[in-house]
């Protein structure tokens, strides 16, 4: 079973104009030379970078773009939110959804997620879900079920084609930004988990499925994660804001 090998970089609100430009050519020079066109790469920065990036990665094979979040409407009065379709007619292939700072600053909850994916989807987006748990839930070992009930109550709802498409970011909350990276063990460990989860619901399709792990991703931990037998790839914060150590995460596979 082969499945996608993807490094994702989420920028999240990070750099201006002139360090966007600097860094995607910086990304493209290094991916060209150094990453095997069997890698997906994809950017995730803030929204006002996605036009020129697109320009910048037109003849990047394995470079994509990814919004950090859409809507959940289609379009109209909705001031300060971007649509779907509004990224994908900027060329924009992926989309993260149910980020933990967005649920938990945003107060997304697992309904709105639900429509957010569905709006995704027929916006021939493809979203990278995540989920996750604090260190609290993990202590108190209601780690598994809490990752589980996400992925059933935002994605359980959809149809084995719709399914299919669907990226998945395990990103533990007590790993994200703190430099303590999950053990390679309990990122596996919980990769199976979800692998698991998933198959029960859509069968064989879940061994088709991306799963990337997130949380102080590094160019020095990157290819220990990726060599776990359901790791697929990772979900990017910090260091996808250095080319050098963004290419070598990228390398990693
Ligand atoms: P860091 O890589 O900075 O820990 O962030 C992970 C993350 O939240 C990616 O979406």
């Amino acid at each position: 079973m082969t499945r996608k090998k993807i490094a994702a970089g989420n920028w999240k609100m990070n750099m201006k104009h002139q360090e966007g430009v600097i860094l995607i050519s910086e990304v493209v020079n290094m991916v060209k030379d150094e990453v095997p066109s069997t890698t997906t790469v994809v950017l995730c920065p803030p929204f006002p970078h996605l036009g020129y990036a697109k320009k910048m990665l037109q003849s990047q094979p394995n470079i994509f773009l990814g919004g950090q979040n859409c809507a959940d409407k289609a379009s109209g009065a909705y001031t300060g939110e971007v649509a779907a379709g509004i990224l994908k007619s900027f060329e924009v292939d992926y989309v993260i959804l149910g980020h933990s700072e967005r649920r938990e600053y945003y107060k997304e909850t697992e309904e709105l997620l639900a429509t957010k994916v569905n709006i995704a989807l027929e916006n021939d987006l493809i979203p990278i879900f995540c989920c996750g748990e604090t260190l609290q839930q993990r202590q108190s070992g209601q780690h598994f079920e809490l990752v589980c009930k996400q992925l059933t109550a935002s994605l359980f709802h959809l149809t084995p084609e719709q399914y299919a498409k669907i990226v998945i970011a395990y990103e533990p909350i007590w790993a994200i930004g703190t430099g303590v990276t999950a053990t390679t063990d309990q990122a596996q460990e919980m990769h199976a988990v979800i692998r698991k989860h998933l198959a029960g619901k859509f069968g064989e399709l879940a061994q088709s499925t991306s799963i990337l792990y997130g949380g102080s991703v590094k160019g020095d931990n990157a290819k220990e994660l990726f060599a776990c037998p359901d790791v697929d790839g990772g979900l990017v914060g910090g260091a996808s804001l250095k080319s050098r150590e963004f290419a070598n995460i990228a390398k990693s596979f």
